[in-house]
């Protein structure tokens, strides 16, 4: 860690090492649709780095269902639940169940640190393509439906193949993350930053959601083309 003064000389505040993040060891990660793909994936990514994790589901037997698979002590519970529980709460839904699911948390998550990785997509015979919501991104729907809470975005780049997958050590990948709040970035970056191999880096305000959701569109054409699970990298940081 390296020693920061408390002034420059210009008697102005220094910059913060943007490297230099929170430790969120001790916090709690829900995940909302926590026994789908993506949500599995995380759980137990973040579960073997060592974070307390439950994972949360339209139906609890589901949920723990789910959570005994994964190990790692991960918990199951019903989405209200884990969002009651969690510190940050992570929604790994589909898009189309995007809206009436945060809706129906807005008491639990009020207060709670919420990252959004849905990237609403559409697909048709030429493949992928991204749906533009009336809010903007997924992400500033959330934090329209969510007026209490401190809504990020983070996560949509992933594989949950790679993710799952036990024998992966390493997902080599940077995790942009947006918010309107540095602090509240920071710890979703410390979050990733946990996955050995990936990095958080911050990546903007929630109204330049869009293009990091729409690229996920991207991402599955190269998939395709490639047989791949790519991820993506910013260099020169
Ligand atoms: N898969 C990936 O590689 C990946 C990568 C990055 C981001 N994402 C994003 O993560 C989100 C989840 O992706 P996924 O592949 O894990 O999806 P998924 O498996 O289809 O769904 C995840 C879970 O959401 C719940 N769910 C399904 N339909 C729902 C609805 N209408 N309303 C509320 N909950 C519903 C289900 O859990 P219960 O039935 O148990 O409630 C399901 O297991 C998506 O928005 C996607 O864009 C996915």
């Amino acid at each position: 860690m390296t020693s920061v003064a408390s002034t420059t000389a210009d008697g102005r505040a220094p910059k913060k090492d943007p490297w230099e993040l929170p430790d969120v060891s001790g916090m709690r990660v829900g995940v909302l649709g926590g026994t789908g793909d993506q949500g599995r994936g995380l759980a137990y990514r973040l579960a073997r780095s060592g974070m307390a994790v439950t994972i949360g589901s339209r139906a609890a037997e589901r949920a723990q269902q789910a959570a005994e698979e994964i190990g790692h002590g991960v918990r199951g519970a019903d989405n209200a639940e884990c969002a009651r529980e969690s510190d940050i709460v992570i929604v790994a839904v589909p898009w189309e169940g995007h809206a009436k699911t945060i809706e129906s948390l807005r008491e639990e998550l009020a207060g709670k640190l919420v990252v959004d990785c849905v990237n609403p997509l559409g697909f048709d015979k030429k493949g992928a393509y991204a749906l533009v919501p009336e809010e903007g991104s997924a992400a500033e729907q959330a934090a329209a439906l969510l007026p209490e809470s401190r809504v990020t975005a983070a996560f949509h780049h992933l594989s949950a193949v790679l993710l799952s997958d036990p024998e992966v050590e390493e997902i080599e990948t940077d995790v942009m993350v947006l918010g309107e709040v540095r602090a509240d970035c920071e710890i979703v970056q410390a979050l990733a930053g946990r996955i050995p191999g990936m990095r958080g880096v911050f990546a903007g305000r929630l109204r330049n959601a869009h293009q990091v959701e729409s690229l996920v569109a991207n991402l599955i054409s190269v998939n395709r083309r490639y047989k791949a699970h790519a991820g993506v990298r910013l260099t020169d940081i």
